[in-house]
């Protein structure tokens, strides 16, 4: 209870969760489409919505936890408004995402182990083959698809991106 009362107090939106946790029955057996739904609603998995979860649905946090950490569908990290998604799979590594990579991430100050700006505007992932071969090096940025793409390129990209955020 005393975990309940803590996510309840870092003031999570938690009547979204009782509506998704109505919707599929409180039963044990949807917990991973629970968390699916959860993750689409904060664009991850807070810890406190896992612990809410894990009180309403009667399971251990630490089960909810576990599920939430083997599946590579579920982030526990926040992400940025924007989520630029490269593309690393056979294709695009051939014909160049790395250097498309390198650039996004200076020009974010990011790295491998740092994804999101502190701002919290931008988060730079690699993903595996995203099944548009034919387009490669492909990246996407909230899932819009952007082909072909080269540092170059991405620059322009992202200016307009960040004008048009810069512009409201
Ligand atoms: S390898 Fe990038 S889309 Fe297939």
């Amino acid at each position: 209870m005393e975990q309940l009362e803590k996510a309840q107090k870092n003031k999570l939106d938690l009547s979204k969760i009782d509506e998704i946790l109505r919707q599929y029955d409180y039963k044990k057996s949807n917990l991973i489409a629970v968390l699916q739904k959860v993750q689409e609603f904060y664009k991850y998995l807070p810890e406190d919505a896992m612990t809410y979860v894990a009180v309403k649905m009667n399971i251990s946090p630490a089960s909810v936890y576990g599920v939430a950490t083997f599946y590579s569908q579920f982030s526990l990290d926040p992400k940025g408004k924007y989520e630029i998604k490269i593309c690393d799979g056979t294709a695009c590594h051939v014909r160049g995402s790395m250097p498309v990579l390198n650039a996004v991430r200076k020009r974010f100050n990011l790295s491998e182990r740092k994804i999101t700006t502190d701002n919290m505007l931008v988060t730079v992932e690699t993903v595996s083959c995203l099944g548009a071969c034919g387009l490669a090096p492909v990246v996407v940025i909230n899932d819009k698809v952007y082909p072909q793409m080269t540092p170059d390129a991405m620059k322009i990209v992202l200016d307009t991106l960040l004008k048009e955020e810069n512009e409201g």
